[in-house]
């Protein structure tokens, strides 16, 4: 018999490591396994698996996955001929090697269009638009992504409806047509309306309006998903909770697609604050340039376990819980609404730690539900 070292056994073993194969310890995505999906959203350097230890613990911790940016439609439709799907094939590609929930965002958003589509003038060529965009898009992933954001922030806060060139040319009924277009191009992809501060009473009435007609008109929608760009104090649990049962109440589910909690100063709640002062390199607006004090870090730990408390509670609502980033380091509340700050949302710190906000979460679990 051949001898063969037990060295090198254990050195190709480690490299034969996969996302699939990893050895967990406990993790956010084994902890909840039975309660809903905890995702995270991915930028271009990570769908393209460029650090190692970033991958790895993607592949250990969620099992769902939102692209940050390349799904939307500046990237993935730049002209009105031409289509670039290269990251979001890789995208869609690691999510199926590594078995996740795989969700795609967005097929109709105001913001970040191509600039051609922000020259379209009239109804015909919106609808000619609208359909080839959407179709071209659900098609090619047709069985392969789960859910899709349809449309996301249609909403004035005031729960109206948004100005844009999709309300200008169309009016209201681009909302129902894009839900068709969409269940027409794969019938069974859960199709979801995405927003912010969907716990604002004004904004959830007007989420409610909004589902109410696109069901009266004949559209598939299967869930909301709330943003959940959240404060250390606001929106309140109470509210929260409110926005969990009316949303559910209408027969749709409920996700939480974008979460993470700022520990900055927000300029807009400054008395008096002018918005359009420059606050870059503002020592008071930018705080805690190179460690989170431990009494804020509590304070991110606390309100994350009264948040995950309440996600439990209505676990039968919720479907997926999906972070905005893997790491504080990529956040983009580092860059908004003020460029250049150190900011810590997240549950895992810029060196990839967890910090004290991701044992919160993990506990919660462990007391008794
Ligand atoms: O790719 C360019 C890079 O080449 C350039 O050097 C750099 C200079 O600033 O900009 C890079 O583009 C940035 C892009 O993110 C990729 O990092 C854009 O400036 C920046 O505006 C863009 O921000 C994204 C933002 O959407 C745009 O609206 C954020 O990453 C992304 O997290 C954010 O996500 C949105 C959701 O899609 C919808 N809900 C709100 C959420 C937060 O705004």
């Amino acid at each position: 018999m051949k001898f063969i070292n037990p060295y090198f056994i254990a050195v190709t073993t480690l490299l034969a490591v996969s996302c699939t194969s990893q050895k967990e310890t406990s993790s956010l995505k084994d902890v909840y396994k039975d309660d809903f999906y905890i995702g995270t959203a991915l930028s271009a350097d990570q769908i393209e698996e460029k650090d190692a230890k970033e991958d790895s613990l993607i592949c250990k911790e969620f099992n769902a996955i939102t692209a940050e940016n390349i799904m939307k439609s500046m990237f993935i439709h730049p002209q009105k001929d031409k289509y670039d799907f290269a990251l979001a094939d890789k995208f869609v590609a690691f999510g199926e090697k590594n078995k996740m929930f795989i969700h795609g965002h967005t097929l109709i958003w105001h913001s970040q269009l191509a600039p051609w589509m922000e020259k379209i003038k009239d109804s015909t060529e919106m609808k000619a638009f609208m359909k080839d965009h959407i179709t071209t898009i659900v098609t090619k992933y047709k069985g392969r992504i789960n859910s899709w954001d349809v449309v996301n922030e249609a909403l004035n806060e005031d729960g109206t409806l948004r100005k844009s060139v999709f309300l200008n040319t169309l009016g209201e009924r681009y909302l129902v047509d894009a839900y068709k277009l969409a269940a027409a191009a794969d019938p069974k992809v859960d199709l979801y309306y995405n927003d912010y501060n969907l716990e604002d009473t004004a904004k959830r009435e007007g989420v409610i309006r909004l589902v109410k007609k696109i069901k009266a008109a004949g559209g598939k929608i299967d869930g909301i998903g709330s943003q959940a760009h959240w404060k250390l104090n606001s929106p309140s649990i109470e509210e929260i909770e409110k926005s969990i049962l009316a949303y559910s109440a209408l027969g749709v589910k409920v996700a939480f697609t974008e979460l993470d909690i700022t520990v900055l100063p927000n300029p807009w709640d400054l008395k008096g604050a002018d918005v359009n002062q420059n606050f870059e390199n503002n020592a008071k607006m930018n705080p805690y340039p190179k460690s989170l004090p431990d009494s804020v870090q509590n304070k991110l730990a606390q309100r994350y376990a009264a948040i995950f408390k309440l996600f439990l509670k209505h676990k039968d609502k919720i479907s997926r819980v999906t972070f905005w980033g893997v790491h504080d380091g990529q956040s983009w509340l580092n860059d908004w609404p003020i460029k250049g700050r150190t900011n810590y949302p997240l549950l895992f710190d810029a060196k990839l730690q967890p910090k004290k906000a991701y044992n919160s979460v993990m506990e919660i679990k462990a007391v008794k539900e």
